[in-house]
């Protein structure tokens, strides 16, 4: 399955918690609902986040340019039953822009490599753009009660790919470092005083790039 071009899809770890629960807060509250298949309330919410165990599940990220996570797919992995179950969300304002599909593919990927044998998501039967995406990323919908469930029965060389995964983690990290310095040099400058003020460090002074020369 081809990644999504120009989309860097990070891995996040437990110091992105309160990110991860920043993003899922401001979600409006209809898709609160169509994330956690009901409405669930705001300490529900951070008691889920705060219950994510980032040694055995998976957490992926989108970032936007100033590094706000602006989508986050979490998969829960059940290496007993070889079954991973994977739920995502965009933030509104930087939807239809291949985000979500991103974060299922690269959840997909991972999933297969580690070697399990089935995703699931499970989505209200309401969820059209949710189903749209789990189609086109080659998931099996079965809908039922008002409620589908979506699954893929994953297959390491159909879906995974060792350097496909590692392709995406060296894309991603280029694409934080890119950000980082972005944003480095946006940062307010100093003020420097002309007279009398204290030079700053790295200001180099009249005719010392001369003499380094
Ligand atoms: C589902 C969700 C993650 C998609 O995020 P996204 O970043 O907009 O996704 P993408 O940009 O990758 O793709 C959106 C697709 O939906 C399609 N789409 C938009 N409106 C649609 C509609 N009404 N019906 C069907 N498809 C629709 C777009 O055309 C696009 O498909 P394409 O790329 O093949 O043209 C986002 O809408 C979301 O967070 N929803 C709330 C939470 C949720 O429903 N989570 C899923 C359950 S776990």
């Amino acid at each position: 399955m081809a990644q999504v071009p120009g989309v860097a899809v990070h891995r996040l770890n437990h110091r992105h918690r309160d990110d991860i629960a920043n993003h899922l807060l401001l979600l409006p509250a209809d898709d609160r609902r169509l994330r956690f298949g009901q409405h669930i309330r705001d300490e529900a919410v951070r008691d889920y986040v705060g219950r994510i165990d980032f040694e055995c599940d998976r957490v992926f990220g989108v970032h936007a340019a100033d590094m706000t996570l602006v989508g986050v797919a979490h998969l829960a992995l059940d290496p007993a039953q070889q079954i991973a179950e994977l739920g995502l969300s965009v933030d509104p304002a930087c939807r239809g822009k291949g985000h979500g599909f991103a974060l299922l593919q690269r959840a997909v990927l991972h999933a297969a490599n580690l070697g399990y044998r089935v995703l699931f998501m499970y989505c209200l039967a309401e969820n059209r753009i949710m189903m749209h995406l789990a189609r086109k990323a080659g998931l099996t919908l079965v809908v039922e009660y008002g409620e589908t469930d979506a699954r893929l029965t994953l297959d390491r060389v159909a879906h995974g790919g060792a350097l496909k995964e590692a392709m995406a983690d060296q894309f991603a990290l280029v694409d934080c470092m890119l950000k980082q310095q972005y944003l480095w040099l946006a940062r307010p400058k100093p003020v420097v005083e002309k007279s009398g003020g204290e030079m700053p460090a790295c200001e180099l002074r009249e005719g010392e790039l001369a003499g380094i020369a």
